[in-house]
């Protein structure tokens, strides 16, 4: 093989690959040129039969024309890619606003939903989401939220209880969510300004009772919040869920053992032909339980009832779902009826804000 055979060769190769039409006929060029039985190939055979001198200089010259020859393929190779992708990219188009197809199956259930709204409107208000176990000790359910024992609040709570432990506590599902207020009082440091949304559970079954339920607990604690906050915060919270400007809201004096003063928040509403609807229509609808957190309670926490003062309220989470969405029958939360999911679920990529949202 002389050196012009070799610029022969290289002529010939540089020629078919840049005379390749598609990616096919370029690797047929190169197994032409590289492959098993190539051209190049069969150069590299060769060398075996020179002697060292000549070997030397021809080996060099077929490795140049070997990494010349590859790397043309590969420019070509990357050609041909990148002309197909652009050809893919200007015959197929997408409508990112299509709705997304098969529609996502599975949706969010109307106490989630709520329960995202409610952090959603807190969350505005600068409040942190804090969350308690639901088997608790009698301590933490009833014993520092100021009910001594054998009071009879404990009685109304139908509290299930669990069987006796080898500790001797006597455990039990958390009757409400007021548990988590002394949970984080003796574990944070004031000021506190958490809600704490959960399951709660009560021995109880009827049309407007399960024996599981939800709530949502609030709480403020720091050296200057009153009763006028409080109003304040929870007109503003029932205005925003219900999305009900003008919503009158009255709080009525009521008893709780771990608040004092403790009131119940009505809303407006009107019951008229046996259809109720929120709003400034006269009559009145009760929502929640709320006061300012009771000097026993703040003791038991080992915060100084002279420094430290504040409030707390609690509300069902069912029960403001069903006010808002329509649903007429409490038992149905707990079905698991796929239609009943289907209806009142909510599509979880809907997260709720108080900017945008949470009034459908
Ligand atoms: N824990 C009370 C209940 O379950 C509600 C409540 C919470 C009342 C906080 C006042 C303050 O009925």
């Amino acid at each position: 093989m002389t050196q012009n055979s070799i610029e022969q060769l290289r002529g010939d190769l540089l020629a078919a690959i840049s005379a390749a039409g598609d990616s096919s006929a370029l690797e047929e060029v190169r197994v032409s040129a590289l492959g098993k039985k190539g051209r190049i190939t069969a150069l590299m055979k060769d060398l075996g039969a020179m002697d060292p001198e000549a070997r030397k200089a021809f080996g060099q010259q077929v490795n140049a024309l070997k990494a010349e020859v590859g790397s043309a393929l590969e420019s070509r190779k990357q050609a041909f890619e990148a002309a197909a992708l652009n050809a893919r990219l200007t015959t197929e188009t997408m409508d990112v606003t299509l709705p997304v197809r098969p529609e996502t199956e599975g949706s969010l259930h109307p106490i989630s939903q709520t329960m995202d709204e409610i952090a959603a409107i807190f969350g505005v208000m600068g409040f942190e989401v804090a969350e308690g176990p639901d088997v608790e000790d009698d301590f933490h359910n009833f014993t520092a939220l100021n009910f001594p024992p054998g009071h009879p609040a404990r009685e109304m709570h139908d509290t299930f209880f669990l069987q006796d432990a080898d500790d001797g506590e006597r455990y039990l599902l958390r009757t409400h969510t007021s548990p988590v207020q002394i949970r984080t009082m003796m574990n944070a440091k004031a000021p506190i300004r958490i809600i704490a949304p959960g399951r709660t559970y009560r021995c109880d079954y009827d049309m407007t009772h399960t024996p599981m339920f939800h709530q949502v607990e609030g709480l403020i604690i720091d050296t200057e919040s009153h009763m006028g906050h409080l109003k304040g915060c929870l007109a503003e919270f029932v205005r925003t869920y219900f999305g009900v400007d003008n919503l009158p809201v009255r709080f009525r004096p009521s008893f709780f053992p771990f608040t004092e003063p403790s009131a119940e928040m009505d809303i407006g509403c009107s019951r008229q032909g046996g259809e109720l609807k929120l709003g400034d229509y006269g009559d009145w609808l009760e929502i929640l339980g709320c006061g300012m957190v009771h000097p026993n309670v703040l003791k038991a926490c080992g915060l100084d009832p002279d420094v430290y003062q504040g409030f707390a309220f609690g509300m069902g989470i069912e029960r403001i779902a069903m006010l808002k969405y329509g649903i007429p029958d409490l038992r149905t939360f707990f079905e698991s009826d796929l239609r009943w999911l289907r209806h009142y679920g909510f599509s979880a990529l809907d997260v709720p804000s108080v900017t945008g949202g949470l009034n459908r």
